[in-house]
């Protein structure tokens, strides 16, 4: 292993590399198993991009092995996952032991002087999917995770789609206990072939990895039944078992749809369903998902200030009849509502506690915005409100709260946002990322326009540049929400653009892409 990604062993290295380190600084954690691939690496790399510290878990968790399973002969390849590690730039493993873990060698192995204590997830979202053939094992799951939640604390923890009901028991586990940090969900990679990585696919010979194909493909039929507008759960799930019936070597276990959230089975999908299935191939148990969405798509476009996200976010949003979800608009409404509440703009507790109760929802074309039902239209745009923006705004809890409000008014979809890190933090699920950006140079020219249209005081040049300079510095470098450009976003570089044309090109990116 190389210099830069450090290996921990114990529990208490982890802890002391983190009072070491941490200093209030982003700490995001992807737990696996090991056997990296690149689905273990679409995490990894997500978590680089958000995070300050990256720390990456291998751990063949006993727990959530049943008695038959594949526990001993799980591949454990540390020295090949440490390269891996390396080149994604992690900053460190914690791979341990079981004994350091606290866990027995598996879940029928446990004596009961080894018993230990352990989350139980609820009984509806374990008692289904896979949940059916593997007993205990999203407890032993849920019970591992905690256990490296606690002891790594991070701000963020990374899973993948590929185990959605893990996904959702883990985001159900943390909502419930008030586990602090936020669990991501990350989409799923495929091979070329539309297979989904896995460490299990090692397992595979060719021949069967030729079969395992058959697995997406039968999703594929459903999602084609899906466009088709057809959504009941007969359809759906009969479209994959026809697909599934040409390879009789795949065995399917299970086919089924659900609600992705909540995993109860779903008739129809209403808004959004998952079909989930596991099927065997010989020995080897392999598991495949794909989301249905009737939801309008999310638009989200990120870039340096004075790239003109704002203007074109508007635009956007008028020529394709979605909403402009305006933050800027949501930031002065709760600053109105703070102020109104005669509460001190210093009294944090205070305004977490007035924001978190607050309704804010914006009219059709989104030129209106009303908080407790008052239209505020007007009234966040005057000078006391425009004073104390920016203290309120600064806030990490009124952060938080307008991160929770803006994702539920834009989980509908049907919106288009622009921010600094809207496509990696408050929409990492949008359908279509943009970056916008522009030269200093020409964002300077840009700004002295602005300033000479509106009759004030010229600035040269010079000086207008240096302030781009600064503010892109401690934009990319500000705690709170810094600039972060999403793995996936389209770049559009609008020196030479007007922005009838920025919005042209998004549009048919959107018409191309949806
Ligand atoms: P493991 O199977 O190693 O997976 C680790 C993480 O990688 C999981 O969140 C999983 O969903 C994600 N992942 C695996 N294959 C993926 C793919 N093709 N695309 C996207 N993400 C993928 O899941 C576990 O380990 C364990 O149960 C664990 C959560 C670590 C607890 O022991």
């Amino acid at each position: 292993m190389g210099v830069g990604v450090r290996l921990f062993k114990t529990t208490a290295a982890i802890r002391c590399y983190l009072e070491k380190n941490r200093h209030g600084k982003f700490v995001g954690l992807v737990p696996t198993m090991g056997a990296l691939h690149p689905g273990h690496l679409s995490l990894i790399q997500r978590a680089r991009q958000e995070n300050d510290i990256v720390i990456v878990s291998i751990f063949v968790n006993p727990l959530q092995f049943g008695p038959t399973e594949d526990f001993q002969k799980y591949p454990r390849q540390l020295e090949q996952d440490g390269q891996m590690c390396q080149q994604a730039d992690v900053d460190a493993i914690f791979a341990p032991t079981p004994e350091e873990m606290g866990t027995g060698q598996n879940i029928a192995a446990s004596s009961p002087e080894q018993t230990i204590t352990q989350v139980v997830p609820p009984a509806t979202m374990t008692s289904v999917l896979c949940g059916l053939s593997r007993p205990g094992h999203f407890q032993g799951v849920a019970t591992i995770v905690i256990k490296l939640l606690n002891l790594v604390q991070p701000e963020r923890a990374y899973f993948g789609q590929k185990d959605a009901q893990q996904l959702a028991i883990i985001q159900r586990m943390a909502a419930d206990l008030k586990i602090p940090g936020s669990i991501i969900g990350c989409p799923i990679v495929r091979e070329a072939s539309g297979l989904a990585y896995s460490s299990r696919n090692q397992y595979l010979t060719d021949e069967q990895k030729q079969q395992a194909q058959v697995l997406y493909r039968s999703l594929q039929q459903a999602e084609k039944v899906f466009r088709s507008l057809i959504c009941d759960r007969a359809s759906l799930v009969g479209a994959v078992k026809t697909e599934l019936a040409k390879v009789p070597d795949v065995q399917l276990e299970y086919v089924e749809l659900v609600h992705p959230n909540t995993l109860t089975p779903l008739d129809d999908v209403d808004e959004v369903g998952l079909i989930a299935l596991a099927a065997r191939l010989g020995n080897t148990r392999l598991i495949d998902n794909v989301l249905l969405r009737h939801r309008k798509p999310i638009i989200a476009i990120d870039g340096p200030a004075g790239a003109g996200k704002s203007t074109v976010a508007r635009l956007v949003a008028k020529a394709l009849g979605l909403l402009y979800l305006d933050t800027g608009a949501m930031y002065r409404a709760v600053t109105w509502l703070v102020l109104q509440s005669g509460i001190s703009v210093e009294d944090e507790p205070a305004i977490a506690e007035l924001v978190s109760q607050c309704l804010l929802r914006f009219g059709e074309d989104s030129s209106k915005i009303w908080i407790n039902e008052h239209d505020v239209t007007q009234a966040i745009r005057t000078l006391e409100v425009t004073a104390k923006v920016s203290v309120i705004a600064a806030q990490p809890v009124v952060r938080r709260e307008l991160l929770r409000l803006q994702q539920s008014l834009g989980k509908k979809g049907g919106v288009v946002v622009e921010g600094r890190d809207i496509g990696t933090h408050v929409f990492p699920d949008a359908e279509l990322k943009i970056f916008l950006t522009a030269s200093v140079h020409e964002r300077a020219e840009r700004r002295q326009q602005d300033l000479k249209n509106q009759g004030l005081k010229e600035i040269s040049l010079e000086q207008l540049e240096q302030t781009i300079i600064d503010r892109d510095a401690f934009d990319s470098t500000r705690a709170l929400a810094p600039l972060r450009q999403a793995v996936d976003a389209h770049t559009i570089q609008t020196d030479s653009l007007s922005i009838a044309e920025v919005t042209d090109r998004i549009v048919s990116l959107y018409n191309q892409k949806l």
